[in-house]
């Protein structure tokens, strides 16, 4: 198939592109550039199945497509902050000019959204039957609220016109070419772990977090994707939580570092607890996440080793 990745030069979207080559689809990977780098791209750019597109999401394009992952948006909150409005702008607008493509080409089309849809949630694990806890106001809310909207469209434009949709709510995600100083939490705690600084836990540490690597939510996205059947949005993530300060404990021992856990002010509208309900996604498509976090940790180690270097 010819296939649209947007957010290609980004943590996730290179992953995709990477493994749709090398399933033996010709893919289009389309980015602005803003947190994604050309670097991410750079194990494949030059096969001839590849084609890099500069493009920014929220201005229309016209291309012949037979699928489209819409993946572009800024995922970090020091990025998604930095330019509230074109946050949202890029979930909605975005999702209304890939859709628009999809519907003029009659491309399958996948949404990339994100647990953050459910806010801080009042139940836990999260299923995809929970409507969300979502403050429409706060400074998360262009990235929440955008994807919000983003998953409406999603569902609108396949109700009204009949396009074929998926819509992936991914859970927090990590893996080798994170972006280093992004201030995601897998990333920030290994850089400050392998450089000796201290370790930086918001509050007490107890808030809960769930890790999936990377290449197991790259399958659940293909998986969900080639599904005959259209379910609705489907959870992917890794449902084995952990403590902020538990995560903090085996980075400083896998790393070996000296580093010093010490707690900072929690941000606004933090959530306390996240783990995916993933009922679904193993009924349906029987996927699973199979890597432990110790492997999974120990690749994006030894990624950060290899960049400071
Ligand atoms: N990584 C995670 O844990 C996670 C969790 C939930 C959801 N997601 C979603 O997955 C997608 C990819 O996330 P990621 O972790 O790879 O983030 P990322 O920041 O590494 O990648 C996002 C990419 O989108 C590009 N982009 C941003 N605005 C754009 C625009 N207007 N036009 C074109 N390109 C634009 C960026 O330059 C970047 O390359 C996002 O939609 C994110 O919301 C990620």
């Amino acid at each position: 198939m010819r296939l649209l990745v947007t957010g290609a030069a980004g943590f996730l979207g290179s992953h995709l592109c990477e493994r749709l080559l090398n399933d033996g689809h010709e893919v289009i990977g389309l980015d602005n550039l803003y947190t994604g780098r050309r670097r991410n791209l750079a194990s494949f750019s030059t096969r001839d199945e590849f084609t890099f597109l500069l493009h920014d999401v929220t201005f229309p394009i016209y291309l012949e497509v037979d699928g489209i992952f819409n993946l572009a948006c800024p995922a970090s909150p020091i990025h998604y902050q930095r330019n509230p409005v074109q946050t949202i702008k890029t979930s909605v607008h975005g999702a209304i000019n890939l859709l628009g493509l999809a519907k003029r080409t009659g491309a399958k089309f996948l949404q990339a959204s994100t647990s953050e849809i459910y806010g801080d949630p009042t139940c836990s694990p999260q299923e995809e039957s929970y409507w969300g806890n979502v403050n429409p106001i706060g400074p998360r809310a262009c990235y929440d609220e955008g994807k919000r909207a983003a998953e409406t469209l999603t569902t609108d434009y396949s109700r009204q016109y009949g396009l074929d949709v998926r819509i992936a709510r991914i859970f927090n995600t990590y893996g080798p070419r994170m972006a280093p100083n992004d201030g995601r939490v897998v990333s920030n705690f290994i850089v400050q772990a392998l450089s000796g600084n201290p370790i930086t836990i918001y509050g007490d540490g107890n808030q809960t977090r769930s890790f999936c690597h990377v290449d197991d939510l790259i399958d659940g996205l293909v998986r969900l994707f080639f599904h005959t059947t259209a379910p609705g949005p489907v959870n992917l993530g890794n449902p084995e939580e952990v403590s902020i300060r538990e995560l903090a404990g085996e980075i400083i021992s896998m790393t070996g570092s000296q580093s010093q856990i010490v707690s900072v002010d929690i941000p606004v509208d933090d959530p306390k607890q996240r783990r995916p309900d993933i009922s679904k996604a193993e009924e349906l498509l029987g996927w699973r996440p199979r890597i432990s976090r110790s492997q999974g940790l120990s690749v994006t180690v030894d990624y950060f080793r290899d960049l400071s270097h």
